[in-house]
C-alpha cells in the first residue's frame, strides 16, 4: 500500500491502521521522518517504509511509486484556510502537478487511487444536505478562498477523465470537519483543545453561531478504508462525515469543558484574522446515504466521545501540548 500525506493527522492513523491488518506501507510526505511526530508508532514496524520528498517533483515520485502495489491513498494537500489564503498558487500547483504525475503512474501500473477530496467542493450550496451528485456553487475567483475546493474538484475531474478513458479503478471521498488526536491545533476543535490544555482561551469565531458537522478521525478511517477497498466503489465519490450538525460555540464549549481549565473563549471576527474578502460557509451538511447503503459506512462517535477521546489523546502525549 502507499500512503501519500503520511506524516498528517488522516494519513498517519491510516497507516497505523493498514499496518495493524498486516500491510506493507510506503508512506511519503515532506516532513523529514524525524520531525514526523504523528509516525511515532509506525516508525517502529519493520513493514513501514517511508520517502521524504515533495510530490511536486516527478523524480521523488518514481522513486517512491511502487508499481507492485495495489492500492494508493493520496491524501499529500495543503490544508487549512489560513494556508490556501496566503498561497492559493502553491495550494494549486502541490494538488495539480503531483496528483497528475500519480495518475500517469497509476495508469501505467493500473494502481487503484483512493483521493482524499473535501466538502468544499460543494462550496456555499444553499440546499444542505449535500447528496454526491449535487451541485457546486462557488464564489468569485478573485477570491483565494475558492481555490482549494476548484483544486480538488479538478482533481476530480481528472479522476473521472482517466477512469471513463482507460478503467483505471479510483474512488474518492469527500471529507467533513475531520477532527482527533494529533491534528494540527489550528482548527476548531484541535486549537480549543490545545489552547484549554495549555490554560490559554480558545477563540470562537464570530458568536460561534455557524454549525458543521465534526467527524471524528477514527471512523473516517474506517471509511477511507471501505471505499479504497470494495469492488462498488470503483468510479464513485462517497460523503464521508457525520450528518449531526453542531454550532461552533457549543463544540468549543465541549472542548473546554472536557478539558476542565476554566478557561473562557475570546471573540474574534473572521475578518479580523482573513480579511475582508474571506467567504465563510454557514451550514455544510452531508448526506451519507450512499455510503451507508454501498460500504455499509457510517459515523458512530458522537461530538462529545470525539473530543473527549482527543482530550486523553492530548493529555498522554505530551509533546503535542508543547508551544
Ligand atoms: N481534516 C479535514 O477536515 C479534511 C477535510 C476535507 C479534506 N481533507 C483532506 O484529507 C487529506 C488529509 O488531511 P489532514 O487533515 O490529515 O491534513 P494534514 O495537513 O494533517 O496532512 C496533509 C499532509 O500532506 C503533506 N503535504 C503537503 N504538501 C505536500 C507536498 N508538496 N508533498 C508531500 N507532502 C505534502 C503535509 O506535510 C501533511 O503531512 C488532505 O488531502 C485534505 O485535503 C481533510
Amino acid at each position: 500500500m502507499m500512503v501519500t500525506g503520511a506524516a498528517g493527522m488522516i494519513g498517519s492513523h491510516l497507516i497505523d491502521r493498514l499496518l495493524r491488518d498486516g500491510h506493507t506501507v510506503h508512506g511519503l510526505d515532506i516532513v523529514p521522518l524525524d520531525q514526523a511526530n504523528n509516525l511515532r508508532e509506525a516508525r517502529g514496524s519493520p513493514n513501514f517504509h517511508y520517502t521524504q520528498g515533495d510530490i511536486r517533483d516527478k523524480a521523488t515520485i518514481e522513486r517512491y511509486f511502487r508499481p507492485e502495489a495495489s492500492t494508493l491513498y493520496h491524501l499529500a494537500s495543503v490544508v487549512g484556510v489560513r494556508h490556501y489564503m496566503e498561497d492559493p498558487l502553491s495550494l494549486i500547483d502541490i494538488a495539480i502537478i503531483g496528483t497528475r504525475n500519480f495518475i500517469g503512474l497509476c495508469e501505467k501500473h493500473n494502481v487503484r487511487i483512493l483521493f482524499t477530496s473535501t466538502s468544499e467542493v460543494y462550496g456555499r450550496n444553499p440546499a444542505v444536505p449535500w447528496k454526491e451528485s449535487d451541485d457546486r456553487v462557488l464564489g468569485a475567483t478573485s477570491v483565494d478562498r475558492w481555490s482549494y475546493s476548484t483544486s480538488k474538484a479538478l482533481i476530480e475531474h481528472m479522476l473521472f477523465g482517466v477512469y471513463r478513458k482507460s478503467g483505471m479503478p479510483m474512488s474518492i471521498v469527500r471529507f467533513f470537519n475531520v477532527y482527533g488526536p494529533r491534528q494540527n491545533p489550528i482548527y476548531v476543535v484541535s486549537q480549543s483543545i490545545y489552547r484549554a490544555l495549555r490554560n490559554e482561551a480558545p477563540e470562537l469565531y464570530d458568536g460561534g453561531r455557524q454549525t458543521r458537522c465534526f467527524t471524528y478521525v477514527g471512523d473516517v478511517i474506517d471509511g477511507v478504508v471501505r471505499a479504497a477497498t470494495d469492488a462498488r466503489a470503483v468510479g464513485e465519490i462517497f460523503n464521508l462525515g457525520n450528518p449531526t450538525e453542531v454550532a461552533i460555540g457549543d463544540v468549543v464549549r465541549l472542548c473546554v469543558e472536557h478539558s476542565a481549565t476554566g478557561v473562557t473563549p475570546i471573540a474574534v471576527r473572521s475578518e479580523q484574522k482573513y480579511g475582508a474578502v474571506y467567504e465563510d460557509i454557514e451550514r455544510r451538511v452531508p448526506d451519507v446515504s450512499k455510503a451507508h447503503e454501498r460500504l455499509g459506512w457510517r459515523a458512530t462517535t458522537s461530538v462529545s466521545d470525539g473530543i473527549a477521546l482527543t482530550v486523553k489523546w492530548a493529555r498522554d502525549n505530551p509533546w503535542y501540548l508543547s508551544p
